[in-house]
This record gives structure tokens, C-alpha cells and sequence, in this order.
């Protein structure tokens, strides 16, 4: 890989301004991996994995292969990615698995609300045999799953306090594509309002939705705590990504850039997996930091929560399988 001119330099970190982030370009020959990404590079659990997938890459497979990573929504929204990825216009993106409702089913079951105990458990089940399998479940797609990457657990936030699940009533709440956050939302008498991440601060700021659920580092990163009253510790939910491409791609390379590839993504996503909690815990300590304000439940509250929404997983049991939630339900007794 060869660095950029000035100009091109200029024109990438215009992209990236917030995140400090400059794009390399590529050499003649070599395989050029396009990953596009929706958050900042540096302080987030995919924004740094990203960036380190795009420097051992750039490092260890020179001359053979390069990758370009396009954060911030800059290349394309979660909306977008995966089509322009059949279409060959990216190779990489991980996108949340909420957003893989119109390829698979099965991603519902990290959607539903109180489902894992916490990410120990969200990993193990992950790393069982019922998460590898659903890696494959969108080949007949056309779309490979790759490595799950951790980003953490959600919470909600709103231009009001929210303490019992009585106070979302009526408001109107930003919600990723995803019919079980939507069926989340309406258990609670809330509105939902499903829309591109990149779309959610403005959003906020002018009152088109009240609240939003989101995991530290996303609150963080994109400085939804500003305009909102607070962030509630509900711990509802998680949210984790899906690195994915497209089966056409990954099954064109030669083997050996194949597996060169895949080795250092599994130690990228075995190394980053590991720090993605603490990512998150620095977030929330640096909203506090800034003046934000986070709300703790007590064990009633929590409580009341949790009963608010338990009905959803009814709801959904025949998409994800009775099997499982039971299983999640046997991990989660052990972590
Ligand atoms: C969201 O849309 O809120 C998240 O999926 C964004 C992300 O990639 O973390």
C-alpha cells in the first residue's frame, strides 16, 4: 500500500473528522477489502476493531491484499451495506445483529429483552454450536457470517426520567430495523420509530423521538446523552455485530489469502471481544465525566422492567426457537 497525496488525505479526513482517521490507499494488484462501518474508529468496541483488522491486514498481507475502512456511515448506512455488499461495491461491513431481519430470523434472539445475563453469557452462546451455526444462516443469501463482535449491553435514554417502565409510556423511541425492538417498545406503550443510526442525534435534538436504547459506547460516541434528559441502567438488551461478506467474495479468493485473512480476523475478534466491556465502561464513565446523567434501578424497578417486557419473548419463540431460549436460559445459570 502506498500513502495518499495531500488532497486525498484532506478528503478522507473530512470523512472522518471526529475520529482522527486516515484512510490508506491501495497498490495496483493488490485485492482491495472495502469495510464500511456506521461508528467512530477510536472509542468504540467495532470502530477499533475495524481499525485493527485494517492495520494487520495492511501490515502482514502487503503487496497481497489491502483494506480501506469507511466509518461513520460515510460509504453506507446498516441499511445499505448488505445489498451493496451482494452487489460487490464493499466486501466487509458488521452490522448489529438487529439488522439482518430481511436475510434471517434467527438474530432474534439478541433482541429480546432480558434474554442473557450478561455478555460472558452472550459469548458462550455465541461460541456453542447454535451460534456457530447461525454464522450460515444467510448462505443461501448469498452472505457469510464471519465473527461475532462484541459492542455490550443497552440501555434506554429519554428527554424524560425514566424509572419504571410506566414512564416510557407515550413517548416516542428511535428503535433499530427490528420487528422484536419495535414489539419491545409497543409492550412497553411506547412509540417506536425504526432509523438509521446516523440519523438518531438529530433526531433527538429536535424532538422527532423522545428516547432511544443504546449501549454506552453508541451514547457516548455519538453524544446522545446531550440531548437527552438521562441514560436509565435498564441493561435490557445487547447489542453485538455480525462481520459479514459475501459468499461470492469470500469464495473467489485464493486459499491461502482466505485463510491468511481469516486467521487474523479471528485474532482480531478474539483480542477486541475481550476489551469490549471496558470500552464501554470508559464510555459511561466519560459521559458522567462530561455531565451527563445516568439513573440506577433498584431491584423493584428492575423488576418492573423486566416484567413490562418478558411477554415479547412469547412473541417471537417460534422464530428463534423454544430450544434456543432454553439453552441461553441453561448459560445464563452459569455466568
Ligand atoms: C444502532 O443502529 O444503534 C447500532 O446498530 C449502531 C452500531 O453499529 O453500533
Amino acid at each position: 500500500m502506498r500513502f495518499l497525496t495531500l488532497a486525498a488525505v484532506l478528503a478522507a479526513s473530512t470523512f472522518t473528522a471526529n475520529a482522527g482517521f486516515a484512510q490508506e490507499a491501495c497498490d495496483e494488484g493488490e485485492l482491495v477489502i472495502k469495510f464500511a462501518h456506521v461508528t467512530n474508529t477510536d472509542r468504540h468496541p467495532k470502530g477499533i476493531a475495524a481499525t485493527l483488522l485494517a492495520e494487520r491486514v495492511n501490515a502482514e498481507m502487503d503487496g497481497v491484499a489491502c483494506m480501506e475502512v469507511y466509518p461513520n456511515s460515510t460509504l453506507y448506512n446498516d441499511d445499505q451495506v448488505l445489498e451493496a455488499m451482494l452487489q460487490g461495491d464493499v466486501q466487509l461491513a458488521a452490522p448489529s445483529l438487529s439488522k439482518f431481519e430481511a436475510f434471517t430470523r434467527q438474530f432474534r434472539i439478541f433482541d429480546l429483552p432480558f434474554m442473557f445475563a450478561n455478555m460472558d453469557a452472550v459469548d458462550a452462546f455465541q461460541s456453542s454450536e447454535a451460534g456457530e451455526a447461525m454464522k450460515a444462516s444467510m448462505v443461501r443469501r448469498g452472505l457469510r457470517g464471519l465473527a461475532f463482535w462484541h459492542n455490550g449491553i443497552k440501555n434506554f435514554s429519554a428527554n424524560v426520567p425514566l424509572l419504571l417502565p410506566t414512564d416510557a409510556t407515550g413517548l416516542k423511541f428511535r428503535v433499530q430495523t427490528s420487528d422484536v425492538l419495535v414489539a419491545q417498545m409497543e409492550a412497553l406503550g411506547a412509540i417506536p420509530q425504526p432509523m438509521a443510526f446516523s440519523e438518531v442525534y438529530g433526531a433527538l435534538q429536535t424532538g422527532v423521538v423522545d428516547g432511544q436504547e443504546n449501549t454506552w459506547s453508541n451514547i457516548y460516541g455519538q453524544k446522545f446523552f446531550e440531548v437527552q434528559d438521562g441514560v436509565t441502567e435498564t441493561n435490557h438488551g445487547v447489542l453485538d455485530y455480525l462481520v459479514v461478506t459475501s459468499t461470492e467474495w469470500l469464495d473467489g479468493l485464493e486459499p491461502e489469502v482466505r485463510d491468511q485473512f481469516l486467521t487474523i480476523l479471528d485474532e482480531v475478534t478474539t483480542l477486541r471481544n475481550a476489551e469490549a466491556f471496558a470500552v464501554n465502561e470508559q464510555a459511561k464513565e466519560a459521559i458522567i465525566a462530561a455531565g451527563g446523567v445516568v439513573r440506577t434501578l433498584n431491584a423493584e424497578q428492575r423488576a418492573a422492567w423486566v416484567e413490562a417486557m418478558k411477554p415479547v419473548w412469547a412473541q417471537f419463540e417460534a422464530d428463534v426457537g423454544a430450544e434456543n431460549i432454553a439453552a441461553a436460559q441453561e448459560i445464563n445459570a452459569r455466568y
